[in-house]
């Protein structure tokens, strides 16, 4: 499973990256204002989103803001020429699927987002998108169950051989991360505080702390 880290936040881009384990990035609009807040200024996108890509070898997310087939199109062609790691994020509505048709054809790399059921995704898969992003966390927010969609795509997608690649999006905790490889999805984005607790097991500080301490008094014992 690849690991993406959902952020436009650089230095928490650095921090994944410098773990050995970040695959890829994704970035939204409100990841966006976001890290402007964080900086104190608006940033450039397209500049932040070229800093990104030296960063991190693979792909980076960038989302289009327009609706219609025209400007997400535009948008699109623009954000692709940033760097050969942009992945265009297109949102899932009657145009954006027009447009990832198109632009699947012109070989751009297309994540459809917002995903909020598997028949959404079958149609996103259709038209050629790279990757399809089902909002896991943003579903159980409306007391339904993320993990049962993501099931559903899963299933749908290997019933066709449908080659879209499952990305496992909104993910809020460590459980969504593991379910969501037990299925198989292809990869998990999740924010930087999901992908420390990754790590944490009490068990294991607690054995680390009794080797240390049993290696001092081994290291005391006489020879
Ligand atoms: C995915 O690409 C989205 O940026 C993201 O996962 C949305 O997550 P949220 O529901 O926590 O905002």
């Amino acid at each position: 499973m690849k690991f993406f880290i959902d952020t436009a936040d650089l230095e928490e881009i650095r921090e994944a990256h410098d773990m050995g384990v970040l695959d890829g990035v994704t970035t939204n609009p409100s990841l966006m204002k976001k890290a402007s807040q964080r900086a104190g200024r608006r940033l450039d996108f397209h500049q932040h989103i070229f800093d990104i890509c030296e960063l991190v070898d693979g792909d980076v997310s960038a989302e289009v803001t327009g609706v219609t087939y025209a400007a997400i199109m535009e948008e699109a062609k623009a954000l692709a020429a940033i760097h050969s790691n942009v992945v265009v994020k297109v949102p899932l509505i009657l145009d954006g699927i027009k447009a990832i048709n198109s632009l699947s054809k012109l070989g751009i790399k297309v994540n459809c987002t917002l995903c909020f059921s598997p028949t959404q995704a079958l149609i996103a898969a259709k038209a050629g998108a790279t990757y399809i992003s089902p909002f896991l966390g943003r579903v159980d927010d409306m007391s339904a169950d993320g993990m049962q969609l993501l099931q559903e795509v899963v299933t749908i997608y290997a019933n066709y051989g449908l080659e879209t690649q499952i990305l496992a999006a909104s993910i809020r905790h460590p459980v969504h991360v593991v379910k969501s490889a037990l299925m198989g999805a292809h990869v998990a984005t999740m924010p930087l505080g999901v992908i420390k607790k990754l790590l944490l097991h009490p068990l294991t500080d607690r054995g680390l702390k009794q080797f240390l301490t049993d290696w001092d008094q081994y290291k005391q014992t006489p020879r």
